[in-house]
């Protein structure tokens, strides 16, 4: 996730356990160049002891290519194509979810890409941009290429990120897709998680964004593993911690590091019984220091919802 889930968030989430692959922001061309900010992103010096796949942002073969080999040139051997974005300003440039209702450009890109390159490309994809019926064609275009696996996200592009993911539909997406199928989409509880694996055996695995943002401790719960309030405020706490730290490193001045902390509390106040008032003693912070202090009283001492 743009701005939230870059290599310094993705490092220290990775001590606290439970996640085996890491989707990094996707990557794209401008004006023919790829910004120097994504490559330091998915450096294997910034990603040490994660498994990382880089992503692609692109709707051509061109584009798709120069990144592939961009990657593949730092170690890479997988590449994701992102078809599910769905801002209004990527979607209506026939990128992300905006591509789903051409899926004669997607096969030809497919075959150019497949032509030229080794990398092996994975897809996340929404169900459609205008109409989740859209996903039929663009499957048919997948099943005769080689995709190493898909990633649906069962929303239309229209809904941007309002209302909720359609789970109902994954078991015919996994019935009529020639290749291995994982899920993305409101996974916010490992209830939900087991739910869904119980009903979909054969899903790959299960990709989450917001709720893993709202609770660091979900792939671990999905996972089986208890914490005791103890340890879940100390890793917590290490975690909440380590972020600022290297944020205070990358960020030039408190004011950019208080906003960049400020939209992280934005998920992260979840974890309080008085979320709201955790926010707002955030937003009111002025200083590193008194930024450090409040966080150490509210992720020490507050009442966590999900610690009795
Ligand atoms: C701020 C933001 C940035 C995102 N950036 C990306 C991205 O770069 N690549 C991607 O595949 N999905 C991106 N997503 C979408 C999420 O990966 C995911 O598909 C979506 O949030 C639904 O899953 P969730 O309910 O688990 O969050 C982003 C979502 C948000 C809210």
């Amino acid at each position: 996730m743009q701005g939230y889930t870059e290599a310094i968030f993705r490092s220290a989430i990775n001590r606290i356990g439970g996640i085996g692959v890491f989707y990094a922001p996707f990557i794209r061309i401008e004006n023919g160049e790829i910004r120097k900010k994504y490559f330091a992103d998915i450096a294997p010096e910034n990603n040490r002891g994660l498994q990382v796949v880089p992503q692609v942002l692109a709707n051509s073969a061109a584009d798709i290519l120069q990144v592939a080999n961009a990657v593949a040139a730092m170690g890479y051997t997988e590449l994701n194509w992102n078809l599910g974005c769905p801002f209004p300003m990527v979607a209506k440039r026939q990128l992300g979810a905006g591509l789903l209702p051409y899926p004669e450009k997607i096969d030809s890109i497919l075959t150019e890409v497949e032509a030229r390159s080794d990398i092996s490309l994975s897809v996340k994809m929404r169900t459609g941009y205008l109409s989740p019926d859209e996903i039929w064609p663009v499957l048919d275009v997948l099943n005769r290429h080689k995709i190493k696996e898909i990633i649906v996200h069962p929303q239309i592009g229209k809904q941007m990120y309002n209302g909720e993911a359609d789970s109902s539909v994954l078991p015919e997406i996994i019935a009529k897709a020639a290749h291995p199928v994982a899920y993305n989409g409101d996974i916010r509880t490992a209830e939900q998680a087991h739910l869904l694996i119980e009903k979909n055996p054969t899903v790959t695995h299960l990709m989450i964004g917001r709720g893993l943002l709202c609770n660091p401790f979900l792939a671990l719960e999905i996972a089986g593993q208890t914490l005791n309030g103890y340890n879940r405020r100390n890793l917590l706490m290490n975690f909440v911690g380590t972020i600022a730290e290297r944020q205070l490193d990358h960020l030039q001045g408190a004011g950019h590091f208080l906003q960049k902390m400020t939209t992280y509390w934005e998920y992260w106040s979840a974890m309080f019984d008085d979320a709201h008032r955790a926010l707002k003693t955030i937003k009111k912070c002025r200083t590193v220091e008194e930024y450090t202090d409040k966080v150490q009283d509210i992720v020490l001492g507050w009442k966590m919802n999900s610690i009795e």
